[in-house]
């Protein structure tokens, strides 16, 4: 572990964390049935962090060698005034890449102004084609919305645009190939995600709905030739390729292939609590020391330079036993 007040964050396994997922707020204007329950409540807003709070985390990260900072939810475009905290965050010296991950439905006035900002990535949930499916796992969202938020991304010329799909046997699973047709029509990259149990799901059991990376790729492979990579953006997705096509299909796997032993990243949930691995309760509370120390900063950055020393070796996710994470996603942002 580092213990310098210089130089990068390292944990006491020696993995350097250079990238930090940022959730602006547990708010959404979607209720996916594999993220929210349907009854969910939300933090009350004095206990959010507010833009400036936001802006100085991603400082005090930036002056601890954080390279790149992915903003998340909730739905982050829902948030008041945000596009300020981009701009603030695109414009700070030390962070190299801005990346967002939204459910798209606000994409059609914001795209311009995030691409302006400085956001060079961009993920998108997308986890059907079909009008009346996409109501039944978001429980509230609009298809035809999240298109339209698609081609303006895609107008807006991004660096990368990337389809998220949570893949659940029975809801989804046979819908693999049209998402990749999807993809490869508008030449954007998808990943497939296997649904992890984070909070309390009101709809089933998350063992039922589990459908494996593997099946999936069994699945394309009756219509595409799949090319294996050994690609890698130092997330946890692994990569496949399919010729003479511009599209990138990943698979994250948090079950049937782990990817902890070289996680590069920490976490802050729209409360302000540094969370150190996306399947463990370990934690620090960021807000409550901003809070007690307006403006110091070096107060800060001394918190999560000692925070590093209680990043867990990696998660314990099983679909088969009660949720151990009570937190929902949306807290954290993914
Ligand atoms: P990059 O790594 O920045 O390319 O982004 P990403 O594709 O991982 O980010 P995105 O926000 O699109 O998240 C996609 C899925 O990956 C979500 O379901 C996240 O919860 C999951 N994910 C991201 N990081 C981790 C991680 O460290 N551990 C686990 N188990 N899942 C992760
Ligand atoms: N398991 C896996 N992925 C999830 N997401 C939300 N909840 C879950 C879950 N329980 C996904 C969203 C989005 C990304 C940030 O996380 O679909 O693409
Ligand atoms: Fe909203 Fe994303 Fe959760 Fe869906 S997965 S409810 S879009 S935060």
């Amino acid at each position: 572990m580092n213990t310098h007040s210089d130089g990068p964050l390292i944990d006491s396994f020696g993995r350097t964390v250079s990238y930090v997922r940022l959730s602006v707020t547990d708010r959404c204007d979607f209720r996916c049935v594999y993220c929210m329950s349907e009854d969910m409540t939300f933090v009350p807003r004095a206990q959010v962090l507010t833009l400036e709070e936001l802006g100085q985390i991603a400082r005090a990260f930036a002056e601890l060698q954080i390279k790149k900072i992915r903003i998340t939810g909730g739905e982050p475009l829902v948030k008041n005034n945000v596009l300020k905290l981009f701009d603030e965050i695109g414009a700070m010296p030390g962070i190299n890449e801005l990346t967002l991950t939204t459910n798209g439905s606000q994409l059609t006035r914001m795209a311009a102004d995030l691409k302006a900002s400085g956001v060079s990535r961009i993920n998108i949930s997308l986890d059907t084609l079909k009008a009346d499916k996409f109501k039944e796992l978001t429980r509230t969202g609009d298809i035809s919305k999240v298109l339209a938020g698609i081609d303006a991304a895609i107008k807006a010329k991004f660096e990368k645009i990337k389809i998220n799909a949570v893949i659940l046997k029975n809801r989804n699973h046979d819908e693999v190939t049209d998402l990749v047709n999807f993809a490869i029509e508008r030449e954007l990259d998808i990943t497939f995600i296997e649904e992890m149990p984070l909070g309390k799901v009101s709809d089933r059991s998350r063992e039922e709905a589990y459908y494996s990376s593997d099946r999936i790729k069994e699945d394309l492979a009756q219509s595409f030739e799949l090319i294996e990579t050994t690609e890698s953006t130092g997330g946890p997705a692994r990569y496949i390729k399919i010729p003479n096509t511009k599209t990138k299909v990943g698979f994250i796997s948090p079950h049937s292939h782990n990817f902890c032993s070289t996680c590069n990243r920490v976490r802050v949930t729209a409360e302000g609590l540094l969370l150190l691995c996306l399947g463990q309760e370990h934690s620090v509370d960021l807000k409550r020391v901003i809070r007690a120390n307006p403006g110091d900063i070096e107060k800060l950055k001394k918190t999560i330079r000692d925070a590093m020393s209680i990043k867990p070796e990696g998660h314990d996710f099983d679909i088969t036993a009660k949720p151990i994470i009570f937190r929902h996603m949306n807290s954290t942002g993914g």
